[in-house]
């Protein structure tokens, strides 16, 4: 018998290694396809421990759902992250807590034990959305909708446990809880997400909730000298009808003459104002600037909601439930959204995980005075590799330039674009009367135009079969021009159970603009992209079957009949960030 042992081990070990071999052959690095690209309405993929789509660099909890920022704040020395969390499955639940984790730099985090989680009868069914406000002599404390055990929503209070502890680990709820109960003039299941407070010129504390009555969208302002007993406004703060519910209202100012942020409380002469809100009909974030003056309790914001594609949202594609904090180390105002999947809730379960955040954002106020400019945070550049740079190279009309030579699937793209005379851009007679979410879903990219389509082709296969088209087309309208930017992403998959709408907007340009820059951050299954430094965003998510690891690919093209020049390229391969759980990682 034992003679035999020999031979039939290496047997055994050679069916095993042609087994293996033959697997990895027939699945592209983690992925079955069932049938060829000409059938792909039966490619199915199956994700199995390589995880294509899990990104590099940005937040991420170790595992399940997430959806909204929650608490972003800067506290001696660390910024803080909260987060509206499942830990026990990669979809939304009905017990819904508060994780939490820190930083040094809002890049690298370290995940801690959860903050808040339900426990009391005034929160039992869930913690959900809230907001942090740093008061007098340094002390954060945090305000949180609790679903009671009526499922009513109600607004509750939260203080550190241990304010020497810089990581602010444990958290105590206020025995006054629940502070504020929902009042007459809203409903019972819809009140929620404080704001972070601010301080009045008299001196009292100030939020607003979100909420609905009936059809319409409210902003509920309340008033506190002590931060436990509030007071609610007679008016609402915000109203808008048709829109249903108000979620994670925001509300900030902005400097008029400097890009730095200021924080939450000043109201004088040198800043305007900001109310975002998230309406969960549309699942967009949209923001006023306004006038607000807090001694009238009164909030003008220069233009009225419209409910088209007129208004202003802080981001074109996927982004939602946003929350802004003013980072006091650095002098700016930091933007956070929640940016969920595109893919089915199979899909999610399979991945074991749901929900992505943006890379946090430099948000202020444009020179114009009309709209607020983004930029991803600078520490995001630290993670640059190595960089592939391209200069004055013309890209005639129809043409297509691979970058190559760096992590296609995990890199940040900057571009900038010599353009013609604006004059030779397409007439659009009455640009109010185009949606431009609807011209960007024309098969647009690989169509012709005259300033443009040109751009990026993102996450694509070698053969363009796959790729996702962020990219610009320049139109003359009779009194000014106008840059429609869109993010195409009806070949960003060979699969066909994803969500593939395409996103677009539209943004005016200076007459004597000369060139356009475009910056792409992307990371295995999101693109976030910035247009003219940032005047306008649009955040993706895209499952490709082929362009995945080192199968994706990055290209520049240009497919208007004018040509284009790439003035300046830059594109770094990213390192991945260090994400994980207190212990197993280092605080950069
Ligand atoms: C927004 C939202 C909030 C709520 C939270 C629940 O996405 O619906 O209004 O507080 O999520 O997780």
């Amino acid at each position: 018998m034992k003679k035999f042992a020999a031979p039939l081990l290496l047997m055994m070990i050679s069916l095993l290694v042609f087994v293996m071999v033959s697997f990895l052959l027939n699945s592209r690095n983690g992925i079955e396809a069932s049938a060829d690209s000409n059938n792909i309405d039966h490619v199915r993929f199956k994700v199995t421990d390589e995880q294509p789509y899990r990104t590099s660099y940005h937040f991420q909890p170790p595992q399940n759902w997430m959806n909204d920022p929650n608490a972003p704040m800067y506290y001696k020395g660390v910024y803080h992250f909260f987060y509206q969390h499942n830990p026990y499955a990669a979809t939304f639940g009905d017990k819904i807590i508060w994780a939490h984790s820190v930083s040094s730099d809002l890049i690298n985090w370290i995940h801690l034990n959860n903050a808040l989680e339900p426990s009391e009868p005034y929160d039992i069914n869930s913690c959900w959305s809230g907001s942090a406000t740093i008061l007098p002599g340094e002390k954060p404390v945090i305000l949180y909708t609790g679903i009671d055990h009526n499922k009513h929503q109600v607004q509750n209070l939260a203080t550190p446990k241990n304010l020497s502890d810089p990581f602010l680990r444990e958290w105590t709820k206020h025995p006054q809880n629940p502070l504020i109960t929902p009042p007459n003039e809203v409903e019972e299941d819809e009140f929620r997400d404080p704001t972070t407070a601010w301080h009045g010129k008299d001196g009292k504390w100030r939020v607003i909730i979100g909420a609905q009555k009936g059809n319409k969208g409210k902003a509920i302002l309340y008033q506190s000298e002590d931060f436990v007993n509030w007071t609610v406004s007679p008016k609402p703060f915000f109203a808008t009808d048709n829109t249903r519910v108000i979620e994670c209202p925001d509300f900030f100012p902005v400097s008029i003459n400097s890009t730095n942020g200021v924080d939450t409380s000043v109201e004088n002469s040198s800043v305007r104002h900001v109310l975002k809100i998230s309406y969960q009909s549309k699942q967009h974030d949209y923001y006023f600037l306004g006038k607000y003056v807090s001694d009238k309790e009164n909030f003008v914001p220069d233009e009225k909601f419209t409910g088209t594609s007129k208004d202003l949202r802080f981001d074109y594609g996927k982004f939602y439930a946003s929350k802004s904090f003013f980072d006091y180390a650095k002098n700016r105002r930091i933007l956070w959204g929640w940016v969920n999947e595109s893919d089915t809730t199979q899909d999610d379960i399979e991945k074991g995980w749901a929900g992505l955040q943006t890379i946090p954002r430099k948000v202020w106020l444009d020179k114009s005075g009309n709209r607020l400019m983004q930029w991803p945070i600078e520490e995001v550049e630290n993670l640059r590799g190595s960089k592939i740079s391209i200069t004055g190279k013309k890209l005639e009309g129809g043409s297509t330039l691979e970058v190559s030579g760096i992590t296609a699937s995990q890199a940040d793209v900057e571009v900038l674009f010599e353009l013609p005379d604006l004059e030779s851009g397409e007439l659009l007679e009455d640009p109010s009367e185009v949606d431009p979410q609807l011209l960007c879903s024309k098969p647009y990219a690989s169509r012709n135009g005259q300033i443009g389509p040109f751009g990026l082709l993102a996450l694509a296969s070698k053969d363009l079969t796959e790729q996702t088209a962020v990219f610009f087309q320049i139109y003359k309208t009779p009194n000014r021009y106008l840059c429609l930017m869109c993010s195409d992403h009806s070949r960003s998959s060979l699969r066909q159970d994803l969500d593939k709408t395409t996103y677009g907007t539209f943004f005016d340009i200076d007459p004597n603009l000369k060139e356009i820059s475009l910056r792409s951050l992307i990371d295995k299954s999101i693109i976030e992209s910035f247009g003219d430094e940032g005047r306008a965003s649009i955040t993706s998510r895209v499952y490709p079957l082929l362009a995945i690891k080192r199968d994706a690919h990055l290209y520049v093209f240009n497919n208007g009949s004018q040509s284009v020049i790439i003035s300046k390229l830059n594109a770094w391969s990213l390192k991945q960030a260090e994400i994980g759980l207190e212990g197993s990682i280092r605080c950069a």
